[in-house]
């Protein structure tokens, strides 16, 4: 038995490919300089990673340039870009309310400081958008800005991007694709303006890496969180209009960038379409378990078309954050209990405010970590 049975990979992906373990190591080893700052060779070997980084995920989400891609430190600060950057007094917002906090706080904030009037469209049960609700109130509302959680933290659900942005209108759509690049597919050709993404989960990288993708034309739309060196322009005090350097002020996380590098390589060599099936597998293996488990509510579609290897739960009659202890102390399982940081999608499934307990499985999990949680929960859900 493996020490750990790990079904968090929704909060950050564990165990990372050795690939990135391996790059962080020799970037740290062998690498220094800032990029885009010198022309020794060091720095022109951070350059040329970050530059390459930068290739692969614009290749992932298909965007027509890397130059669209800007660097942040997770999806929580590219969400923070796009909408205290674009959003100005007077704009209206329409959001779902399976949005997590990294979206609902910064509205909440912008409505209270700045004059942004947000509207939320009220989900289903199963975290599932409707489309009909959705599409009456961008009619209603004819909102500057859309945002939607591709993929929710709590249940998983999916939402199809594609028949949202075919009716969002004049809208801009912004997506938070953190729970979803690297698990799903992204084409930011079919209608995306925005997408904020992190580099911790199914790019399987390291943390303190994340990205905001930009479609061609709207980085004069918004104002840079921050300004300051960018290697680019130094003679000029007026930071730099175009992309990437408008939004990537200071030295990079060159060292996260090589890491996230070999996420993304290993994703490519692997197959995303691959990593999907193996992902659905599990959480069907799981679903099945869990539908023979007296005592036992899953919440979201219970379907793994529908949503992705995230699985929330409770057993009746016990505290999330005890089931959640329980299976790390007598079991080696690690979950996540509670809200998960999305309150606005546990008041929609009905799970506000003791939560629920959330299992996240990875490309790395297996069929045995699924089997062995089963037993694990069968035991606790008896007691
Ligand atoms: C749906 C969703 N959005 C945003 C975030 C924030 O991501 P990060 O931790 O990279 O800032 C998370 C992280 O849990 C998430 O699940």
């Amino acid at each position: 038995m493996r020490e750990i049975i790990y079904a968090d990979n929704a909060a950050t992906s564990w165990p990372k490919p050795p690939e990135v373990v391996e790059a962080v190591g020799e970037f740290l080893r062998n690498c220094s300089g800032s990029p885009g700052r010198a022309a020794h060779k060091m720095a022109l070997e951070a350059s040329r990673i970050v530059f390459e980084t930068r290739e692969e995920l614009a290749a992932l989400i298909s965007a027509p340039s890397s130059e669209q891609i800007v660097f942040t430190k997770c999806a929580t600060e590219a969400l923070n870009l796009a909408l205290f950057g674009l959003l100005r007094p007077g704009d209206r917002v329409v959001a779902t309310t399976m949005e997590h906090n990294a979206v609902a706080r910064p509205l909440y904030y912008l409505e209270r400081h700045r004059g942004i009037a947000v509207t939320y469209v009220r989900c289903r049960e199963d975290g599932s958008l409707d489309l009909d609700r959705l599409r009456q109130t961008l009619i209603e509302v004819s909102p500057r800005l859309l945002v939607v959680n591709h993929a929710s933290n709590v249940t998983g659900t999916i939402v199809p991007l594609a028949e949202v942005a075919e009716m969002k209108g004049p809208a801009l759509l912004l997506v938070d694709a953190a729970q979803s690049a690297g698990a799903l597919e992204i084409d930011v050709s079919q209608g995306l303006d925005l997408v904020a993404l992190t580099g911790h989960k199914s790019l399987l990288g390291p943390t303190g890496t994340g990205a905001l993708y930009i479609a061609p034309g709207l980085e004069e739309l918004i104002e840079p969180l921050g300004l300051g060196g960018t290697g680019s322009r130094s003679e000029s005090l007026e930071q730099p209009s175009f992309l990437p350097d408008r939004f990537e002020s200071g030295t990079p996380n060159t060292v996260g960038l090589a890491g996230l590098k070999a996420g993304l390589n290993f994703i490519k060599k692997t197959g995303l379409a691959r990593i999907r099936e193996h992902e659905k597998g599990l959480t069907a293996l799981f679903l099945e378990g869990l539908a023979s488990i007296p005592g036992i509510t899953v919440y979201g579609p219970g379907d793994p078309e529908r949503q992705t290897s995230v699985v929330s739960l409770n057993i009746a009659g016990k505290d999330p954050a005890w089931v959640a202890l329980e299976l790390d102390r007598r079991y080696g399982i690690a979950v996540r209990p509670g809200l998960q940081c999305a309150p606005l999608a546990h008041q929609t499934i009905g799970t506000y405010p003791r939560g629920t307990v959330r299992f996240s499985w990875g490309y790395f999990s297996g069929p045995s970590d699924v089997e062995m949680t089963l037993v694990a929960l069968k035991e606790l859900a008896r007691e």
